[in-house]
């Protein structure tokens, strides 16, 4: 028989404890929420009033379920009002000795057959759960933030969990609506040890000026389809308990140097900017506590204000390539009204990109998306042609050959000589260094990467990099075409991987090395990213589709420029390639597609 929990204890009510009282109150279990003084039991009240009051105007709960709900919370301050609980959940900030503190009270306070959960998500549950006289029935409870939202629960049981209350643990998840995956007692579980070394490389990008605040999440939400953006992310969770996660996942999870928390971090705390619930972290709010970002002295000035500056008259684009990411461009160009002179290897390779835009086109029209009277426009736009020389009156080339560095260096020294002065020069490339081209010129300041991403007239993303010699009115011009483009358009550094697969391809590289240490299995590391943190694919599904050689080669490019021992790539990751397991397209990666 499963044990029954029909009340439960919360302890600290903030960005974690209000949310998981909602949860258990919403499913009809009562909760004793447990504060360590007057105001913050008052703070934690209004958070949870305030997430359900948003619920009843959304139409998401009724007033009179509301009104149970709350009916159902007992709000007291300290721990005693817990000693006829079945089960605690702690979710006080993440430090040891204060868990530990917090843990030997309970088992003095709390029945003696009641478990004892804690929320953490990077401290050792064994340490914590050794404060106790009864470690057997202390466990993990680990929930997502926001946690009425989030369907993930990792279930962490210790060497000394009694498998009993595992699985009444299991059993109150799936009451609670919850999925849960139960795992072992390691720094960071499943999802943070995932997240937060790609969480704080993109504060490190932050730091070092790479990109905005801005541009840095766009490209993760527009490039990879994720809920949120790393820095919109970091000050949802509060950043000094992600700097507490990170320092804990430092020192327990092998010294990895990408948890070592970036100094803005521990700056930014120290200056009390701890995101949302301070008002301010990485963005402001309207006000502590509130999701509504404003607007602030790092607020960029809104796209149109880059034709004002400098900006160069774009009226006719050359597209140098015959592949898929040319083809998609030539598409996005036409209908966005430029003229283009598509230039193939022969007539041949014109013929069959031709008749792929027109494909493409017809299918908009299909669907509705586009007038057959654009779509004749769109393709009246376009000129075909086998011959660079046609390029001599563009205003903007953009390059998607072949990646290889000889082939793109030859075609930009043959530009550099065929167009007329002032043309932007635009490589696609996603992993060679764009400076590399752009010295191929005479002109490298008017050289800049424009990284489309596949397939083109669909994703909202370009990344924009500027090399050291790109000149401002270059960049400004990029930025006023992506904009008329109706793309979103990042601007970053020439670094490998530029933003997206920079702080991506690391992530799925360090999947693979935990379904390597047997820590998990795929299934559940794809469920945990997906339910814990919104992503639309787990790393595995992702990198079947994006091929694990592809996969390997950026992920090796990454380590080789920076030198980072944390992103040597998965010897798993190796020996699938060289088994010739190379995801969908060879049919088997990490799952058997022909079975499917
Ligand atoms: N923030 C996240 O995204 C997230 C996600 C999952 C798990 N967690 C974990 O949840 C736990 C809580 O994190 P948080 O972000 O909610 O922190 P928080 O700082 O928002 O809230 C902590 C609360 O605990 C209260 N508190 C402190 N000492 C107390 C005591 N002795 N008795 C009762 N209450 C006390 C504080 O007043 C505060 O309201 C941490 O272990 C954290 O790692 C956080």
């Amino acid at each position: 028989m499963a044990r029954e929990f029909t009340r439960v204890g919360v302890v600290g009510l903030g960005t974690m404890g209000a949310g998981i009282v909602e949860v258990f109150a919403r499913n009809g279990v009562d909760v004793t929420a447990v504060e360590i003084s007057d105001g913050a039991l008052e703070r934690g009240r209004a958070t949870l009033t305030g997430s359900t009051d948003r619920a009843v105007a959304k139409g998401k709960l009724a007033e009179a379920e509301r009104d149970a709900l709350l009916a159902r919370v007992d709000f007291r301050v300290g721990l005693d009002a817990l000693h006829d609980v079945d089960l605690v959940i702690e979710a006080v900030p993440e430090h040891l000795d204060l868990k530990q503190r917090i843990f030997a009270e309970l088992d003095r306070v709390c029945k003696p057959e009641a478990i004892l959960a804690t929320n953490t998500s990077s401290l050792s549950v064994t340490e914590i759960s050794v404060a106790t006289t009864r470690p057997n029935q202390v466990i993990g409870i680990h929930f997502f933030n926001p946690a009425p939202v989030m369907k993930l629960v990792e279930v962490v049981r210790t060497v000394v969990t009694s498998a009993d209350v595992v699985a009444d643990v299991e059993a109150l998840c799936e009451r609670l609506g919850k999925v849960d995956v139960t795992i072992s007692d390691r720094a960071g579980f499943i999802a943070n040890a995932l997240l937060f070394g790609y969480l704080n490389h993109a504060v490190g990008m932050f730091e070092a000026r790479y990109a905005t605040r801005e541009d840095i999440d766009a490209a993760m939400k527009l490039g990879c389809g994720l809920p949120m953006g790393p820095l919109a992310l970091m000050d949802l969770i509060g950043l000094d308990t992600a700097y507490e996660i990170l320092d804990t996942m430092y020192r327990r999870g092998g010294r990895d140097r990408r948890h070592a928390p970036a100094p803005l971090l521990k700056q930014m705390v120290t200056a009390g900017l701890l995101g949302r619930k301070s008002g301010r972290g990485f963005y402001t709010y309207e006000r502590p506590g509130s999701p509504k970002v404003v607007p602030d002295a790092y607020t960029p000035l809104a796209v149109d204000a880059a034709l004002a500056d400098g900006a160069r008259a774009i009226a006719k684009v050359g597209v140098v390539g015959s592949g898929t990411m040319a083809t998609g461009i030539i598409e996005v160009f036409a209908k966005a009204g430029y003229e283009v002179v598509s230039v193939t290897r022969g007539a041949e390779k014109s013929a069959k990109v031709c008749e792929a835009v027109k494909t493409s086109l017809n299918k908009g029209v299909v669907r509705g998306k586009l007038s057959e009277t654009d779509r004749d426009a769109a393709l009246g736009r376009i000129t075909w042609s086998a011959t660079l020389e046609h390029l001599a009156d563009v205003d903007l080339v953009v390059e998607a050959v072949i990646e290889e560095l000889s082939v793109k260096k030859a075609l930009f020294a043959s530009l550099d000589e065929i167009c007329k002065p002032g043309v932007v020069l635009a490589t696609t490339t996603s992993s060679l260094p764009v400076i590399d081209v752009a010295m191929a010129t005479q002109r490298p300041a008017d050289v800049v990467g424009l990284h489309f991403f596949n397939p083109a007239p669909i994703m909202p993303l370009v990344e924009i990099v500027q090399t050291i010699r790109t000149s401002a009115e270059t960049s400004a011009t990029a930025r006023a075409v992506c904009a008329k483009l109706g793309k979103t358009g990042v601007v970053c550094g020439d670094r490998s991987g530029f933003i997206v697969n920079a702080l991506l391809f690391p992530y799925l590289n360090d999947a693979v090395k935990m379904l390597e240490a047997s820590y998990s299995t795929a299934d559940d590391i794809d469920y945990a990213m997906k339910l814990g943190c919104g992503y639309p694919m787990g790393p595995f599904e992702l990198l079947d589709v994006v091929g694990l050689d592809v996969s390997l080669a950026i992920q090796r490019e990454l380590y080789l420029e920076l030198r980072e021992p944390g992103f040597a790539p998965a010897p798993l990751l190796e020996h699938l390639v060289t088994a010739g397991y190379l995801g969908r397209k060879s049919g088997r990666g990490f799952r058997d597609h022909t079975r499917r």
